[in-house]
């Protein structure tokens, strides 16, 4: 359909690629599910070559995803290419992307390659991947940067060897809107088979231009166009799907084009990855921050009691947002927990359903509303735990200014209980020293956040941590009622990547 736009995510391959972000087999199966429900086209589930933990990922979410292709990614060697077909050929739709770096300055730098190198590489390389994989992509690594003439000849000759996609990335953020259009349009007009094929972009956000560049590379004619979930990845991130998907449907009268994608599950997805990878977004950020559909000014508010459209040009309910509906209270039975937890895409064993549902009622007590944000955080504290990682058994903390913050910490790890008592500088310092105790590992505290998640006094605490350890970047993220509780599972959520990793 000429008016249909591919999205291809990227968050499982890209974002999770960016420092911090890392999520493991069983984060990233729920995001792949919770991807799956958003609607996108295509999921680039991994680098099936970079590890023996990327490679089973992906053949994991290939098995699991069945309406999206599953893509994998690979350098333009065939050991990479041959690995990423292993992870990907059980999905229902599989699809092999290769790349390679097409600027002067990559191939001569990196590379150490001449054009007419590369240009063979890729040829024989798509072709070798289109022997294992019916639906492959080529992406020009560094295309905004690349001598135009070379990146038609490269694009033409990939089309000719049977690539189905051809992907234009603008790698380190540095293009235009304008430029960007003049690119696509160039090989537009200039690649004589470019009809065989569907051009794809890829923008960085380095300039703050990513959702930018992408939509005039619509305009100009291109068709996929790949993103991330809050726009993470590499520096300054990828292009927002969020973003991407809320103009192409507020302004559909300018742009004319659909996607498949069900634009109610952008909030859900927005707030799944941020309590996976503990990065949350800055309130003003367009679509998905705190900020996005609230209005301060009284003049504002006037207008919208008045007449929403006065200043919404979107509403809340378009991308989920329930303007802060109870969705389960405490009289609330199994039942509607359970078919809660599956609505947002938790498929958790009955043990663990059972563990999940004495939390919520724990909660329930404490707190008068449930949103969906308290639910998704027990759902996924269940849905990750697992008996070799590390989990807060009790913890005991004496504290104030005339004593020394002192910590008694019990974890439970495969069935045995670890206790430890440390003192710090107030209890969040305390307790952490004593997790280190238990769990022997060195690690540097580099940032501590805490917010409340909804509104009112018994909002839950939502704490945020990173940690440094053999010059790797981990993060935490915990929720509870209890602050110091958070902390303590935030904190434990992080460590427990370091003993993964
Ligand atoms: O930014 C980039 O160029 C990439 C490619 C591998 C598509 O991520
Ligand atoms: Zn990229």
């Amino acid at each position: 359909m000429e008016s249909h736009i591919i999205i291809f995510d990227t968050t499982l391959r890209d974002g999770e690629q960016s420092p911090g972000s890392t999520m493991n087999l069983k984060e990233k199966i729920l995001l792949a599910r919770q991807l799956e429900r958003l609607g996108v086209d295509v999921i680039e589930a991994g680098f099936p070559a970079a590890s023996v933990g990327d490679f089973e990922s992906v053949k994991a979410i290939a098995s699991e995803v069945k309406k999206a292709t599953i893509c994998g990614l690979s350098r333009a060697l065939e050991t990479d290419i041959l690995r990423t077909w292993e992870a990907i050929k059980e999905a229902k739709h599989p699809r092999i992307h290769t790349f390679i770096a097409t600027s002067e300055v990559h191939m001569k730098y990196k590379l150490k390659m001449s054009e007419d190198e590369v240009f063979d590489r890729a040829v024989a390389m798509v072709k070798y991947a289109r022997s294992l994989c019916e639906e492959v992509e080529f992406s020009a690594e560094d295309a905004s940067r690349t001598e135009i003439k070379f990146l038609a000849r490269i694009v033409e000759g990939v089309i000719d060897a049977g690539a189905k996609i051809v992907n234009i990335p603008d790698t380190v953020g540095y293009t235009t809107p304008n430029e960007m259009y003049k690119i696509i349009d160039y090989l537009k007009q200039n690649v004589s088979n470019i009809d065989k094929a569907i051009i794809s972009v890829h923008c960085h956000n380095d300039l703050g231009m990513a959702v930018s560049n992408s939509l005039s590379a619509v305009l100009a004619g291109a068709r996929q166009i790949e993103c991330t979930i809050n726009g993470i990845g590499e520096r300054a991130g990828n292009a927002a799907l969020e973003e991407i998907i809320m103009a192409l449907k507020t302004r559909k009268d300018y742009y004319q084009f659909d996607t498949q994608v069900v634009s109610e599950e952008i909030s859900k997805s927005s707030k799944l990855l941020t309590t996976i990878t503990g990065i949350s977004v800055q309130p003003n950020k367009a679509i998905v921050g705190a900020n996005a559909f609230s209005h301060e000014a009284g003049i504002h508010q006037h207008g919208v009691l008045a007449n929403k459209s006065t200043y919404e040009i979107m509403s809340p309910e378009s991308i989920g947002l329930k303007s802060n509906t109870m969705v389960l209270g405490k009289h609330s039975g199994r039942h509607s927990f359970v078919k809660h937890l599956k609505d947002l895409g938790f498929n958790l064993s009955n043990e663990k359903t059972d563990e999940a549902f004495v939390k919520f009622k724990e909660l329930a007590d404490k707190k008068k509303k449930v949103y969906d944000r308290d639910i998704i955080a027990i759902a996924m504290e269940e849905a990750v735990k697992s008996p070799e990682t590390f989990n807060l058994k009790s913890f005991a903390i004496n504290t104030g200014t005339v004593v020394s913050s002192t910590a008694t910490i019990a974890l439970e790890s495969e069935g045995k209980i670890y206790e430890e008592v440390a003192i710090g500088d107030g209890p969040i310092d305390a307790s952490y020293n004593a997790i280190k105790k238990i769990m022997s590992v060195e690690a540097e505290l580099l940032e501590y956040k805490i917010n409340a998640v909804t509104e009112g006094m018994d909002a839950q605490g939502e704490a945020m941590v990173k940690v440094k350890s053999n010059d790797k970047i981990y993060r935490g993220h915990g929720l509870s009622t209890d602050i110091i509780k958070s902390s303590i599972e935030a904190y434990l959520v992080a460590m427990n990547r370091i003993i993964e990793k």
